[in-house]
């Protein structure tokens, strides 16, 4: 962190002495100001539910300037990323800080298809769950289960131990979903074929079955590699900022990823792209497009609690770098799979040019983000809606495994511990529960 020239002085109206802050610049974005003393000079901490102003570590990985609609991995704008990468290349990156040159892509793809299989034990543990579980459950119990498997990649203070994990993980997690999958729809699972590119292999696994190989396309198994690139890391959000508080107690990295799968399951995080897909089915249900202007007056109205699922975002108020990317494989699948007639597609289409033309929502700077395309996209890859969520936890794994590594290895790092204001009863006696 480089400190800058100016300084920040906090004083206060009852007269107790003023403090002066130091600022750090970072290479780009705002300068911070630095309140680690704060509470030991003055007795004070400060109050920001909801991180709307703080800066909970320093981080060399991803950048997004959300005023601009420009997300960077390791310097890399997305759009190159998603034009000239593939998925693994980008999980080399987002690891290891570089580009890999074609021998460390070579050497790094096969390092991971080598561990694409699961313990052959952890189908017995996933058959204890009830076919119709809801596939982030199943996730959520899967990836916390990977330390009971793989105890010898369990130490987080252990670099080899972080890099085994790391492996592991990126590996696994299109085993394990399609796993999920196929456990939900009463099919056999289908084993990781290793001649297959990561991407390739996920489909295959989701839909080939013992009587019929699945032969992958070449337009559908870019778009679901897209998907998991858009994806893969997107700075300290709600589920990454999970992971690394989890990984701050020195917890095992599967778990700490357990914990990031659960918070990613929110409809306000990763769980938006199911949501934004309920929706526009509830609106078909309800008569389709002639219904947007009645459904967007329900999202108007402060008391109906309805939100336009797929718009807004707490970081991007301008607009959605990755919305416009998955827009764009969007109509690449639809054309590919002959579904551009598709009503859900074409009422998705119709509520878009609504909501931007709407003042509510341009006040507000509400755009569509990445949710409102991809649950377009994987439902024309036939991927159900309740495997949206899981799909998103497979492609963000390296990202928090990335963000988990670096915190690790931070010699300022410490466990995560917030404060709080508290506004509860002040001591009292308890009463003997007789005169209660
Ligand atoms: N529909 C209708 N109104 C909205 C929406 C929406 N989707 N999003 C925000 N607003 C309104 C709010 O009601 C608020 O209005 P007000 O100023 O009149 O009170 C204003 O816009 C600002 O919204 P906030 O909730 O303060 O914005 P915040 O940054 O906290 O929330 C969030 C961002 C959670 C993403 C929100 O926009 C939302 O719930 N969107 C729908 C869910 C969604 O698509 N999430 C995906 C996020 S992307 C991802 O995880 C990959």
């Amino acid at each position: 962190m480089t400190p800058s020239d100016v300084k920040a002085t906090l004083s206060f109206s009852d007269g107790s002495p003023s403090m002066d802050l130091p600022i750090y610049k970072g290479s780009i974005g705002p300068d911070v100001i630095d309140i680690r003393k704060l509470y030991a000079q003055t007795g004070r901490f400060t109050y920001d539910p909801g991180f709307l102003s703080t800066a909970a570590c320093n981080s060399t990985i991803t950048y997004i300037d959300g005023d601009k609609g420009e997300l960077l991995y390791r310097g890399y704008p997305i759009e190159q990323l998603a034009e000239h990468c593939d998925f693994l290349e980008t999980c080399y990156l987002l690891l290891k800080g570089e580009l890999p040159n074609p021998t460390q892509k070579t050497d790094f793809v096969k390092l991971v298809t080598n561990h694409t299989m699961v313990n052959e034990q952890m189908q017995f543990f996933l058959r204890g769950f009830r076919r119709d579980a809801h596939p982030m459950a199943v996730m959520t119990g899967l990836v916390g289960a990977l330390s009971a498997f793989y105890h010898d990649s369990t130490d987080i203070n252990n670099p080899q131990h972080r890099e085994i994990s790391a492996i592991r993980l990126i590996a696994k997690m299109p085993t394990l979903v399609s796993m999920a999958y196929k456990y939900g729809v009463g099919q056999p699972f289908i084993y990781p074929k290793n001649s297959l590119s990561y991407s390739a292999n996920f489909m295959r696994m989701m839909f080939a079955t013992p009587c019929e190989e699945y032969e992958p396309n070449d337009v559908l198994v870019r778009a679901i590699d897209r998907i998991f690139i858009l994806h893969a890391d997107h700075e300290q959000n709600a589920s990454t900022s999970t992971v690394r508080l989890c990984g701050s107690s020195g917890t095992n990295p599967f778990a700490a990823i357990a914990a990031g799968v659960a918070c990613l399951w929110g409809p306000a995080h990763g769980g938006a792209n199911e949501a934004a897909l309920n929706m526009l089915k509830d609106i078909q249900k309800q008569g389709g497009v002639e219904k947007i202007g009645e459904f967007i007056k329900q999202v108007k109205d402060k008391n109906s609690s309805v939100k336009l699922m797929g718009f807004g975002h707490r970081v991007y108020k301008n607009y959605d770098p990755r919305a416009k990317l998955m827009r764009e494989t969007c109509h690449e699948v639809l054309s590919a799979t002959g579904l551009h007639d598709d009503p859900l597609f074409k009422l998705a289409m119709a509520l878009e040019k609504i909501a931007l033309e709407d003042d509510y929502f341009v006040s507000r700077k509400l755009y569509p983000n990445v949710d409102f395309y991809s649950g377009i996209v994987q439902s024309a890859l036939g991927i159900p809606v309740s495997l949206f969520t899981a799909i998103f936890a497979l492609a963000r794994t390296v990202g928090w495994i990335a963000q988990l590594n670096e915190m690790i290895a931070d010699p300022e790092y410490k466990i995560g511990r917030p404060r709080q204001l508290f506004v509860g009863s002040t001591r009292r006696d308890v009463t003997p529960l007789a005169q209660r």
